[in-house]
């Protein structure tokens, strides 16, 4: 998408086009958004293009338009349901995407009113606007926005969900109300859908929303009946007059007789008094958006006072009482402009898409994985296809799937290359594997990975390896293995690139230093298939010594708790290789630690509990958390059940581990009450 910018000096006729163009453009999506539920560019993608027409439209207000789509709302609608005129037109609302924004939102206020002004902050529920119309307590009519003035009548659909109240819980309610709010589906049951939907070869949705927006606007209630689809309500509308309405003179008030009346209110929603409490509310959610089950894209805020709001009044579209905090994208859409395969330390080939890089989730992202040639193939994703990018919960970018209707005419689908990219020896995959693997232990790509594994920070810890540094050295032929690490001399490292007397040496007591590392981060050190760091910790403590697991059998490594037939019959193996043995010499030879835990026994505190960790924690990396619980005592398993005794959450946890621990009550710690859990075993 081109982010052209037309300024006030440009071409006249040409800014007219462009202005026509973004239009016709915008119109596009809006049908495709809110008509068929399936949009082909990201939110962000979106508001960019509505932004570049506004300015436009600022510059040059001769260009405005009334029917431009900067003046009107979602979009005509659709003819399988019955219309309904809004009484009250269901607007949309402006959006701000920084504090400067929300300031210049206040300012404006200021024209219009005076005197304090408290805000209502509400979560931005990222589902489909709705309105209830309530006749004596009795729903008889539920209609969606369409374009603000004509819905669409989904009466019979809303019946269907069970947290639309069909009769208010008030004892005299008015003759009539409408309530407005947003339908959504949260995302536990927007994932089960889709796989339910994947397994029956059905239609999958791209996100919560369009999976909400679908379900709501199907033909036959039945459908909607079997998807779980929930409301958050936020405005009410009386007409003026209407007997039994309720006074207020605040939102906050509104808020409370919904809640009194039996509709869902959003617990989240606060009242503040200045700005900048407001700003901390948006970051707040902003960071915690992913500790909800269901899916936000920002902060509304909300003037409380009635009075106020009526003297703010309105513009064509939109409340002058309220704004959206837009949260920055997490879904972009971009280029893929190819699909290579990489080789991991095991000889893993896995592939990744090369991206036109694009901002999403708060960086730049150029790569992305791809995982194995049967998401590809699930994916379909072509090189030359516009994909959709996501950077959600978890901080690894995701390509979701290709937005077809933008494919060029004559796209290949992928095909996994026959050979390894590194080697060019043969790629194969086994029967029954999802992976691929390229099965020369001599390939120059596995054993940079293998040896820069060994140096990492879960494993030997080795300062100054690098993949930069161990590329040069597999080049030169000084290092085949990890056993050779420990042969290098000065002379063979001051021949290297950006290496001087005072980096080689270094790098060389980093490398002494290493020798004395505790038996697991050895382990992890020498990438044995499935072996991970919780694994390493038990085998190291159960068994000791490194000799003690080379003489061991399979049966003797199952016996360890935790570890399974898998680990036991590839550390096994992995032993059995005379090809790794010979390394194991080499590291025998050059004084490398075998002996058990160095460090003394810590005390037992986490004994049968079992804690998990999700998202980045500040002081443990992954491998290093399983092991310091493990050697307490605990487990550290990779999923949340009735019997997780806690929750660790760091930066960017996974969704699905949160909201389980919310199902079954499990309490959710963040690192400081991990720090307590480590040495004390309770929690805070
Ligand atoms: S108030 C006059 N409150 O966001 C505006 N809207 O982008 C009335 N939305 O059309 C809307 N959460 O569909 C309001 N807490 C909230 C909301 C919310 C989500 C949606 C709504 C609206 C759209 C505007």
């Amino acid at each position: 998408m081109s982010a052209r910018a037309a300024g006030p000096g440009g071409d006249p006729s040409d800014i007219a086009r462009r202005a026509e163009e973004l239009r016709r453009e915008i119109a596009h999506h809006n049908v495709l958004y809110h008509q068929l539920d399936e949009p082909e560019i990201s939110d962000a993608d979106y508001d960019q293009l509505v932004r570049q027409l506004r300015q436009i439209e600022a510059d040059h207000p001769e260009l405005v338009d009334i029917s431009s789509p900067t003046q009107t709302v979602g979009a005509a609608p659709s003819p399988l349901f019955p219309p309904v005129q809004h009484r009250v037109p269901m607007m949309s609302l402006d959006n701000a995407f920084s504090i400067e924004e929300l300031e210049a939102w206040v300012k404006r206020m200021d024209r219009f009113i005076s005197g304090e002004v408290a805000y209502v902050c509400e979560l931005k529920i990222d589902g489909v606007a709705i309105s209830l119309l309530y006749e004596n307590g009795e729903l008889v009519r539920a209609a969606t926005r369409g374009d603000g003035r004509v819905g669409e009548d989904v009466t019979a659909n809303v019946a269907t969900i069970d947290a639309v109240p069909k009769r208010l819980t008030v004892s005299s309610p008015p003759a009539e109300v409408e309530v407005r709010g947003e339908v959504y589906m949260p995302v536990p049951s927007f994932e089960e859908l889709n796989r339910r939907q994947g397994e029956a070869g059905g239609r999958l949705f791209a996100n919560p929303r369009n999976s909400a927006a679908g379900s709501l606007r199907q033909k036959d209630p039945k459908v909607t009946a079997e998807r779980d689809l929930s409301v958050w309500a936020y405005e009410m509308v009386t007409v003026a007059g209407t007997a039994g309405a309720p006074a207020r003179s605040y939102h906050h008030e509104t808020l409370d007789y919904l809640r009194r009346a039996g509709l869902p209110v959003n617990p989240q929603i606060t009242v503040l008094t200045s700005i900048d409490a407001v700003h901390d509310f948006c970051r707040h959610w902003e960071a915690h958006r992913h500790d909800l089950d269901y899916e936000i894209d920002g902060v509304v805020v909300k003037v409380d006072s009635l009075a106020q709001r009526e003297e703010l009044g309105h513009t064509s579209k939109a409340p002058r009482w309220a704004i959206a905090y837009k949260f920055p994208p997490e879904e972009r859409t971009t280029l893929l402009r190819g699909i290579m395969v990489s080789i991991g330390k095991s000889g893993k080939a896995t592939p990744f898409a090369q991206l036109e890089p694009v901002f999403v989730g708060g960086s730049t992202v150029g790569l992305a994985t791809l995982h194995n040639e049967d998401q590809v193939r699930l994916k379909d994703v072509r090189p030359g296809d516009t994909v959709v990018v996501r950077k959600a919960g978890d901080v690894i970018p995701e390509v979701v799937g290709p937005v077809l209707s933008l494919r060029p005419k004559g796209l290949r689908p992928w095909r996994f290359p026959a050979n390894c990219p590194s080697c060019g020896g043969p790629l194969v995959r086994l029967e029954g594997e999802s992976d691929t693997f390229c099965t020369n232990l001599d390939c120059p790509g596995q054993r940079v990975q293998r040896v820069a594994h060994f140096g990492s920070r879960g494993a030997m810890d080795i300062e100054g390896l690098g993949e930069q540094t161990v590329i040069q050295l597999v080049n030169q032929g000084l290092v085949g293995d990890v056993g050779d690490i420990y042969a290098l001399g000065a002379d063979q490292l001051l021949g290297l690139e950006g290496f001087a007397t005072t980096s080689v040496n270094n790098l060389l007591s980093a490398i002494e230093a290493s020798k004395s590392r505790p038996l697991a981060n050895l382990l992890v050190g020498l990438s044995i298939r499935h072996l991970g760091g919780a694994g390493s910790a038990l085998l190291a403590r159960a068994l000791g010594h490194l000799d003690a697991i080379l003489a061991a059998g399979p049966e003797e490594m199952e016996a360890v708790e935790g570890i399974g037939p898998t680990i036991a019959r590839s550390v096994h193996e992995f032993f059995a290789s005379e090809r790794n043995r010979a390394v194991i010499d080499k590291l025998r030879t050059a004084g490398v630690n075998f002996a058990g835990p160095a460090a003394p026994e810590a005390p037992q505190v986490l004994a049968g509990k079992s804690i998990v960790v999700t998202g980045t924690l500040e002081g443990w990396s992954r491998e290093q958390a399983e092991e310091a619980i493990i050697s307490r005592g605990g487990k550290s398993p990779g999923s949340v059940s009735k019997s997780t005794t806690a929750v660790v959450v760091g930066t960017s946890p996974g969704a699905a581990k949160l909201t389980k621990a919310e199902q079954l009550g499990v309490p959710v710690v963040d690192e400081a009450a991990f720090a307590r859990l480590l040495e004390t075993g309770e929690l805070p």
